[in-house]
Order: structure tokens, then C-alpha cells, then sequence
């Protein structure tokens, strides 16, 4: 463990966290889903890319961890964590035949994303030791990492006004908010973890920087292989341009408020109950079609 100082968490009641079940249909949701912006709705799309074998993978890195973790409340928390995550995992992965039926055949990517997560940042053969909990402390800070970011965008979405301004298919709304909305709702989990079993600061700021590397690296990708392979003509091509002017438009996440999140992490005094609302989340939650919200 380290002797880093460590903040406290902002005052919240504390909830227990479970997975919901879900059920979205998809049949009438369009390719361009939001109405006149494929570049905008095609870098969301990329969620459905990553997200399958990305939250598959948390889930086999905590599975892990779960014998090394020795406070019995942050165990439960990560126990309701992975069954989130592994609900979120199953729940993108639908969508992807349905892109294929309209067609935008998604397996080049997803083949080499599975790839990465599986392979290069899997078990590895490690002897039992120094080397194996090692090469586990550097993943259980990197998801600490993303799920800052999944936070972030947690918060985005609940907050997206604009999207339902513009018409966006309720559907995906409601798989991106649900998503969302249980992102808020967990965004302690992770880093109390990492902080739990190791929390060294040198460790968070490297494992920052790869995770942030690597994922602006495959949703740039990501958009390009959308944008290139969409069957339809006259969507343009993806570029760093599109993308601060669908954030100064609301449809996606702006580029100054992505950059602000990034010395929040840094800093020392960070705890992810900073960021959102609990309340907000648990009220998207009650509500959504999708997870059985009014039923
Ligand atoms: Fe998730
Ligand atoms: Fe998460």
C-alpha cells in the first residue's frame, strides 16, 4: 500500500451497487441516428467498439483481484462494479449486428480490439511474484484511468440537452444515458480500488498517460473506420476540425472541457465523487426505458 496521502471522498449516502437488466430493440434505430451529423453519432459509435471487449476485460482483471482486497464494503462495491460492467459489455455488443444489417460491418475493428485486450493486455505468462502483481497494479490503475473518463462522459451524456434538441433516436439515447447514468453511479469504485491496494502516484500519472494515449489513438481510429466504411456517400470524412465543432455544437463532449479533466485526475487532491451527480444518475436510472424504468 502506499503512504500517498489520499483524499476523501465528497459526503454522499453510500449506495449499494447492482446491475440492472436491460433490454433495447433496436429495429427502428437508423444508421445516422443523430439526424444530419453521422460524424457526431459516428464517434459515439465508437462506445460500441471498445466497450465490449474493453469492459470484458475490467472484469477478468477484478475477478483477480477480488481475493487481494481486504476492506469487506469495497469488495461488495467492486463485486456490483463487475456485474455493471459486464451488463454494459453485453449490452454494445448487441448493437453491432444491427449496424451490420444496415450495413456497416463492424468485425474488422472489434477483431482488433478484442486483440488488444485479450492479448496484449491480458494475463501474459507471469510467474507467480513480484512480476505478476505488478503487471495486475499497472491494469487495476489503468481502468482507475478510463473510468475517469467514463465518468466524464457519464456526465456528458446525462447532460447532452442538445442530442434531444436534434431529434437523436431514443433508443440509443437511452442505452448511452442508462450506460451513463450507472458510469456516475460507480465512479468511485475503481479508484478507491487502486488507492486501496496501491495508489502510488507515479503509477497514476503513467498509467494516465497511456490510457489516454491509447484511447485518443482508437477513437480516432475508430471514427475514421466508421466514416470510411459507411455505405453512404456524402458523410464526409472524419477530422480533428468535425470534431471541436460538434463539441462547441453540444453533440459531442467540447475539446476545453476534455482537456479541463485532465488535471483533475492529476491532482493530488482528486477523488471521483467529484465529479457528477449520484442523484442525477439514480434519477436517469429510475426512469429508463431500457432498464425497465416506468414498467
Ligand atoms: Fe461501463
Ligand atoms: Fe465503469
Amino acid at each position: 500500500m502506499s503512504n500517498t496521502p489520499q483524499p476523501a471522498p465528497v459526503a454522499e449516502e453510500r449506495i449499494e451497487l447492482k446491475a440492472r437488466n436491460v433490454s433495447f430493440a433496436w429495429e427502428n434505430t437508423p444508421l445516422h441516428w443523430i439526424p444530419g451529423d453521422p460524424f457526431a453519432g459516428h464517434t459515439i459509435n465508437v462506445l460500441h467498439l471498445l466497450l465490449p471487449a474493453g469492459e470484458r476485460w475490467f472484469v477478468h482483471v477484478y475477478k483477480q483481484v477480488l481475493p487481494l482486497i481486504t476492506d469487506e464494503r469495497l469488495r461488495e462495491d467492486v463485486i456490483g462494479f463487475i456485474g455493471q460492467e459486464a451488463m454494459h459489455s453485453a449490452a454494445h455488443d448487441d448493437v453491432l449486428p444491427h449496424l451490420k444489417k444496415l450495413g456497416l460491418d463492424p468485425t474488422p475493428y472489434t477483431a482488433q480490439v478484442d486483440w488488444l485486450f485479450e492479448k496484449l493486455l491480458g494475463d501474459r505468462t507471469l510467474p507467480p511474484g513480484r512480476a505478476r502483481r505488478w503487471w495486475l497494479m499497472e491494469r487495476v490503475a489503468t481502468i482507475a484511468a478510463i473510468e475517469h473518463y467514463t465518468a466524464f462522459l457519464g456526465n456528458w451524456i446525462l447532460n447532452a440537452e442538445k442530442l434531444d434538441r436534434c431529434g437523436a433516436d431514443p433508443t440509443m439515447l437511452d442505452l448511452l444515458r442508462w450506460h451513463g447514468a450507472e458510469e456516475v453511479e460507480h465512479r468511485s469504485v475503481a479508484f478507491e480500488l487502486f488507492t486501496h491496494l496501491d495508489g502510488g502516484y507515479r503509477r497514476r500519472v503513467r498509467t494516465w498517460a497511456t490510457a489516454f494515449t491509447a484511447l485518443a489513438f482508437l477513437w480516432q481510429r475508430g471514427t475514421r473506420f466508421f466514416m470510411a466504411n459507411d455505405p453512404t456517400p456524402t458523410v464526409g470524412r472524419a477530422s480533428l476540425a468535425a470534431f471541436y465543432r460538434a463539441g462547441r455544437a453540444g453533440m459531442l463532449p467540447s475539446t476545453p472541457a476534455m482537456l479541463r479533466a485532465v488535471p483533475r485526475y492529476l491532482s493530488r487532491d482528486y477523488h471521483p465523487s467529484q465529479e457528477g451527480s449520484t442523484a442525477q444518475a439514480l434519477a436517469y436510472l429510475a426512469s429508463s426505458p431500457g432498464a425497465g424504468g416506468g414498467r
